[in-house]
């Protein structure tokens, strides 16, 4: 791994690990779950509320901070971390994934994609090169491989010429890098639902050599079944001694499912964007706060919580600010589901820690089953 960077594996389950990713900025306790905090902002939360939720490390993005406020400002300014009061570790997605959903009038090269901006239309390119350069300026300590990611369902043929071009931009990410003691720079495996190339994809990454490895181009629409039957095999096609990151995923039983077969990481906008829309989650489920069966109920989300919105506020509270749509509500909603988040990934760590990751699943899954909210 790269300079002051360590990944140590403290117990295993079946395919699952738990372990810690050392890094100058802090550990980061694995199976992790990274809030994502994509304009230089977990909306609606402080830094040290996420801090409080459990968090090791946030998600940031090329994309949306090229455009603006610019990585050459917040360069300037001394770096990502100081910019956004988050000293923690932060891992960046590359550029290409957000282009693809978010970016007009795209034109996809082997140099690389042009673009234009969503915020004023403005024209920009990005290209493995550009994208290391960026994540550089940002001052991210996890930098992703510039890749690109078909949207599912796609035929072999086009998901393994996009695969290939990943692998190409995969090497050309790693010669862009460099060596940058304190940095880490991940690859990303592409090829969608095919067994075959997704164990090409794997060798071409660890051919290259990589101080960890993503799953991509998974949670594109593909469903839960799909997605699970690739994750049965694509982990162990990756270097044991290296973390794994699922990009993108997920919903709780998303998680659980993946940490089983073998995952360390993964992210999702799910908790905080849902809570901007009145959803809660939690053990028993889903919860719609914007249900007028809360509207005089006296109790709590979850009794058994200890965020602030469920220590301090009853449900026909929430229901009223989620209604009035007032600012709180976003920031209590937000609290609670990130708490939520980190609460299960501590539960499936130390459920795996001491072998007992079967039980803890059983239970997970029957909870939600009896829904008694
Ligand atoms: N986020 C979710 N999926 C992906 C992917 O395949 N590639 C990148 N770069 N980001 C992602
Ligand atoms: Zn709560």
């Amino acid at each position: 791994m790269a300079t002051g960077f360590g990944f140590t594996l403290k117990a295993t389950d079946g395919a699952a690990r738990t372990g810690v990713i050392a890094t100058p900025r802090g550990e980061i306790r694995t199976p992790a779950f990274m809030p994502v905090g994509t304009a230089g902002t977990v909306k609606a939360m402080m830094p040290d509320s996420v801090r409080a939720t459990g968090a090791d490390i946030l998600l940031g993005n090329t994309y949306h901070l090229m455009l603006r406020p610019t990585a050459e400002r917040i360069a300037h300014l001394g770096g990502l971390h100081r910019f956004m009061n988050w000293h923690r570790p932060i891992l960046t997605d590359s550029g290409g994934f957000q282009v693809m959903s978010l970016a007009s009038l795209r034109k996809l090269t082997e140099e690389g994609v042009r673009f234009s901006s969503h915020v004023d239309g403005s024209k920009h390119m990005l290209s493995p090169e550009r994208s290391m350069e960026i994540q550089k300026l940002l001052g991210s300590d996890i930098v992703m491989c510039f890749d690109e990611c078909p949207a599912l369902p796609a035929t072999d043929e086009v998901v393994a010429k996009s695969m290939r071009l990943s692998m190409r931009w995969a090497q050309r990410s790693r010669d862009a890098f460099g060596d940058r003691p304190g940095h880490a720079l991940f690859g990303i495996m592409q090829g969608g639902v095919n067994r075959d190339l997704r164990e090409e994809s794997a060798r071409a990454l660890t051919g290259i050599g990589f101080d960890g490895y993503a799953v991509g181009g998974l949670a594109v629409g593909e469903g839960q079944e799909a997605m699970f039957s690739v994750l049965d095999y694509a982990p162990g096609f990756l270097p044991e001694g290296k973390p794994r990151y699922l990009m993108g995923v997920g919903k709780p039983d998303d998680i659980v499912g993946a940490v089983e077969r073998g995952i360390d990481m993964m992210d999702c906008v799910l908790p905080s964007r849902s809570g901007r829309t009145g959803q809660a989650w939690t053990r028993m489920g889903a919860v719609n706060l914007k249900n007028a069966r809360h509207k005089d109920d006296p109790r709590p989300l979850d009794a058994d919580c200890t965020c602030p919105a469920c220590r301090n506020y009853s449900r026909a509270y929430l229901h009223h600010v989620v209604k009035a749509d007032e600012i709180i509500a976003s920031m209590l909603l937000t609290w609670h589901n990130l708490h939520y988040f980190q609460e299960l990934m501590q539960g499936l760590r130390d459920a795996i820690g001491e072998g007992r990751l079967a039980g803890f699943v059983a239970g997970f899954h029957a909870q939600r089953a009896a829904g008694d909210i």
